[in-house]
């Protein structure tokens, strides 16, 4: 029988676009395209599985071996810090992480700000380089409320087409950074089985430069 190669997808649209990205890279799993709520899905003709994953957790399947391969927002790289190799930049997914706020908030640079945010540690390694106190108000959604409740005084989040900032009244004040969909491996499996992660990063390498 062929080694299994186990790739980890997040779990969502971003998935779908990825699948058809391995697909065209030879390593199709037809019965993934059923519409159900199976999570495993494999075609040991040419030796590949994948895990449909919560897009947060990608990191961890690669990082403890339990995938070999995957596919991460390259935020939750930076938060986490997962000990694992970043192959490739697949240009899509693409956003930014911005600190937003209310159209009216003024910045009192005497007091500690209030971030309410997702991303704990991208916002205070940003606020350490910038020397400023901040109190981390961590929150696990719906981030943009937190302002306009009075919860925090800044937001610290994932801005995509900026349709949620605009519709509750915030705006932009800083880009931290920007974000996309990023190749990840298991650094034991890269090394075990390297030929077949290099064929896939190679496709997958040459598909980002036809769209670019
Ligand atoms: C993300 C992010 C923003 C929104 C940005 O939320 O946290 O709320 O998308 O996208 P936009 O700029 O295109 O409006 P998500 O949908 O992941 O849900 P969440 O509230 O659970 O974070």
């Amino acid at each position: 029988m062929k080694t299994m190669l186990n790739v980890a997808l997040p779990k969502g649209r971003l998935g779908e676009k990825v699948y058809t990205m391995f697909e065209k890279a030879g390593f199709e799993c037809p019965s993934i395209r059923e519409n159900n709520r199976k999570l495993i899905f494999e075609n040991p003709e040419i030796g590949v599985r994948y895990f449909w994953v919560k897009p947060s957790d990608v990191a961890i399947y690669v990082e403890r071996g339990a995938a070999d391969i995957g596919v991460a927002g390259k935020d939750i790289l930076l938060e986490y810090g997962p000990d694992i190799y970043e192959l490739l930049d697949l240009n899509i997914g693409k956003c930014k992480m911005a600190v937003a706020a209310k159209s009216d908030f003024y910045d009192d640079h005497q007091k500690t700000l209030r971030v309410a945010t997702k991303f704990a540690n991208i916002a205070k390694s940003y606020y350490t380089a910038l020397g400023r106190d901040i109190d981390i108000i961590h929150l696990n959604g719906s981030i943009e409320l937190a302002p306009i409740l009075g919860l925090s005084d800044v937001i610290v989040d994932i801005v995509e087409t900026g349709t949620t900032l605009k519709e509750n009244h915030l705006e932009v004040l800083a880009s931290i950074v920007p974000i996309s969909a990023r190749l990840i491996a298991n650094k034991s499996s890269f090394k075990f089985k390297n030929e077949k992660i290099e064929e896939i990063m190679q496709s997958l390498k040459r598909q980002t430069e036809e769209t670019v």
